[in-house]
């Protein structure tokens, strides 16, 4: 029999670690989560609590109301995913605005809050068959991960991609705040003192600049074949 592995997918933002995700969770039947979601669902609770902000934010205050938050994925099946429920409202809309990316990579810098995350993570994962990906998968949440994949590609292929979705979702944005926005998420991930955004030892580097998803994942998938018996 297959076994059912874990894998674990990592990298900077906007480089398409969600669409290969999805993809490999439908062909292997496994769940698929969306951890960046987890961390704009908190930063989206601050923002509407009043104690996330363009100018600052209240951290003492956020930590306190954490045990306030509760997270769910409950899948739909005519978009063949999971969407975001914050206390039981889907959300999975309002996380993906740019005001939210504008604001989450500093609430995904406090430590409890990713202590919190982290833990609900590693719960999900408990019996294998599940693709994850986010930042800190292959070094934090899932160290001996069976895969893990590192996702890379050039800020404005990235910003491309980015901008697309945004103008796709109905924002009125400009493609040189969403570039700034992108280069800006990827330092602050990059340079936080707790689980910063970076490579695991063992994990497979992909730059995907000039591959297309059907290259990409056919590669991907000859990678998980091999880990299966
Ligand atoms: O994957 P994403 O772009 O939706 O993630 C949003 C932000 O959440 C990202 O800029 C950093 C943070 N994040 C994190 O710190 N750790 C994770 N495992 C996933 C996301």
């Amino acid at each position: 029999m297959k076994k059912k592995i874990t894998i674990a997918i990592d990298g900077f933002s906007s480089t398409g670690k969600s669409t290969i995700a999805k993809l490999l969770a439908k062909k292997y039947n496994y769940i698929y989560v969306d951890t960046g979601a987890m961390y704009r669902a908190v930063t989206y609770f601050g923002m509407k609590s009043k104690l996330v902000n363009k100018d600052g934010f209240k951290s003492e205050s956020l930590i306190l109301k954490l045990k306030d938050i509760k997270l769910t994925f409950k899948f739909n099946k005519i978009l063949g995913f999971a969407e975001m429920f914050l206390n039981n409202i889907n959300v999975e809309k309002e996380i993906r605005t740019l005001q939210v990316s504008q604001q989450v990579s500093k609430v995904a810098a406090i430590p409890e809050v990713r202590r919190k995350l982290v833990a609900e993570q590693q719960l999900m994962g408990v019996n294998g068959g599940i693709v994850m990906d986010g930042r800190d998968i292959g070094t934090v949440v899932f160290p001996d991960a069976d895969l893990k994949l590192f996702m890379t590609a050039s800020a404005d292929k990235r910003a491309t991609r980015r901008y697309k979705e945004l103008i796709d979702n109905g924002d009125n944005v400009n493609f040189e705040e969403v570039l700034f926005n992108v280069q800006e998420r990827d330092r602050i991930d990059s340079t936080r003192e707790d689980s910063p955004l970076m490579k695991a030892e063992d994990a497979i580097e992909f730059d995907n600049s000039d591959m297309g998803i059907d290259e990409q994942f056919e590669r991907i998938c000859t990678l998980v074949d091999s880990k299966l018996f």
